[in-house]
This record gives structure tokens, sequence and C-alpha cells, in this order.
């Protein structure tokens, strides 16, 4: 039996290929080895959004990406979590679980603090419902940017917890209702380059479309800050990096040393023959595509999330 893979979304806008590499292209290789699920976090969402149009069009287009970059959603399990209540039901007995200090540790939430923002009540809660995303379906492995790590440490803080105050005996393992989840550190997320030799970014204003036109990725590689001393221009060529392989990257170079034009036109092309098909494939998804693959999803998980949350009410004692 494969091991059951979990990770959740939450939207940030238009996708550039920094995404890509750092986190899609590595999911959908991985989702392959496991028994997959992966989440439109709208709820989490919310803690930061209040615009119904916006938060409709950002799960419509965060579901059309992933469908654009190859997830199968009959082998993966694609859901949006506010279709599943139980994510909400266990956030709640997780959240009756932990103490404000605990929660106060959070990083998330002390940026925000720290930045003089008021935090919501759902923000500091904000790891429970994770937990809860994430204990409900037996996971082994919750893919996530470094970012992410605490709120795992989170969750399985949530699942021990649990099994200690509701397992049973304490000396049969077999008694536990959750199991412990790992995170795997999606490590490549840092490494991308942007247009200026920084991390590829939105708030650096130095990305590229992932589902671009051409003539928008030209307009954005034409765009690379290159300097004039030296054969290379680096800044193009770290990009070029995450196209071709060494060699033939490395003849190519060669071939326009100094002809900084020629290679940057070279990149166009090698980013447009990887782009095309993806952004074909994107433009053929309807938004009843969408509600389609989000209705069999939920159905799926739902399955399986209110198995779990009937041996999680049994165990706290509200079922009779
Ligand atoms: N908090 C995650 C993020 O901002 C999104 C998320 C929600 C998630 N639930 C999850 C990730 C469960 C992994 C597992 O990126």
């Amino acid at each position: 039996m494969k091991k059951r893979l979990f990770t959740g979304i939450q939207s940030s806008g238009t996708l550039h290929i920094g995404n890509y590499f750092g986190a899609l292209k590595p999911f959908a290789e991985m989702a392959e080895d496991y028994d997959s699920m992966l989440m439109i976090a709208d709820y989490h969402a919310l803690t930061s959004l209040r615009d119904p149009e916006a938060m409709r069009t950002n799960i419509i287009n965060t579901t059309k990406d992933y469908l654009a970059v190859g997830i199968n959603p009959s082998a993966v399990t694609i859901f949006k979590q506010s279709d599943v209540h139980e994510h909400t039901e266990l956030g709640w007995i997780f959240d009756c679980l932990v103490t404000v200090p605990f929660l106060q540790q959070a990083h998330a939430y002390k940026d925000k603090v720290a930045k003089g923002l008021e935090a919501n009540a759902g923000l500091f809660t904000y790891p429970m419902l994770m937990a809860a995303d994430i204990l409900l379906y037996d996971t082994d492995i919750v893919p996530v940017g470094a970012d992410q790590r605490q709120h795992v440490e989170y969750a399985r803080e949530a699942a021990t917890k649990f099994n200690i105050a509701f397992g049973g005996k304490s000396d049969s393992a077999s008694g536990d209702v959750f199991k412990e989840p790992q995170e795997r550190i999606m490590e490549s997320i840092a490494t991308v380059p942007g247009t200026d030799g920084k991390k590829m970014s939105k708030s650096y204003g130095n990305t590229i479309p992932l589902f671009g036109t051409k003539d928008e990725i030209a307009k954005a590689v034409m765009g690379i800050v290159t300097d004039s001393t030296g054969d290379r221009p680096e800044n193009v060529f770290a990009i070029h990096q995450l196209f071709r392989d060494e060699d033939d990257l490395a003849k190519l170079y060669q071939e326009h040393i100094g002809k900084y034009k020629n290679l940057k036109e070279a990149l166009i092309e090698d980013i447009d023959t990887l782009i095309a098909p993806m952004r074909e494939v994107r433009d053929q998804i309807s938004d009843a595509d969408v509600r389609t693959v989000l209705e069999e999803g939920a159905v799926r998980a739902r399955a399986q999330a209110s198995a779990k949350m009937q041996d999680v009410r049994a165990k706290v004692g509200v079922s009779l």
C-alpha cells in the first residue's frame, strides 16, 4: 500500500516559474509515488481575505494551475477545505487541547503581531486547522516550503496531545487515533533566481510568469539584468540552467560568447517550449471542469474524513 501524502495550498495569485520549479513540479513528481491529496485551503485564506469575488477566483485559478501542470485528478484527490466540514470540526477539538502560549509561539502569528497588524482569532488558531487538515487523513508525509515546517511540528503536537488525552491506554500504540506526519521540505524554492539575480518572488517584481504568453515571457527575459563585463550574462545563465542540462548549456554559451541578446533569445525559446503546452492545457480547462474536479475530490475526501471523525467523536465522548 502506498503511503499517504497530503498538502494544502493557499493561493498566492499569479504563478511564476519559481513557483513551478519550487513547488508545483516537485509536487507533481512526488504525487505519483504516494496516495496523494491536494487541498485548496480556502478557510485558511479567509484569515486574511474578505472579498468573495477574489476568493472564488483564487479557488478556481489555483485548481486550474495544478491541473495544467499535469496533476491527474483521478489519481490525486483534489478538493477544497470548506467542502469537508470535518476540518473545522476537528480544528475546534484541537483548539481545546492546546494552550494560548503554545499558539503564541507560532511564527506566522508572531510575524503579524511584530508587524503591528491585528491578528484575528482565526489566524491565531490557524495551526490547529492545519493540523486537522493533515491528521484527518492518516498522512505520512507533508510536502511544504520551509516556512511551513513549524506548522507540521504543531500537527504532530496536536496528534500526540489527542492520543494522550483520548487515545485509551498509553501502552497500546494501536489505540492511537492519529498518526504523526513528517514534513518534506521543498528546498528548491529558495534557489530559483529572478530576473535581477535575487530569489524569484512576486514581492521583488523579478518574476517570469508561468502561464504567460510568449510576449510576456520575452518581455520578462529581455528585462533580465546583465552587466557589461564578462563573457557570460550570469543572471540569464542562472535561469537558463533550469531549462537545459549542463553540457548543452555550456555549448550554447560557448557558441554565443559575449552575445547577450542571442542568449536571451535562446532562453525565451526554451522557456516557451516548456510553458506553451501547459498554457494551452490551462486555457482548455473551464470553470465548470474545476467544479466537477472539486466535487469529486470532496466526495472522496469526505468518505475518509467522516470515518475518522466518527472515531474522534466517540473517543471525545460526544457521540452517545
Ligand atoms: N499553511 C499552508 C501555506 O500557507 C497551506 C496549508 C493549509 C497546508 N493546510 C495545509 C499545507 C496542510 C500542508 C498541509 O502554505
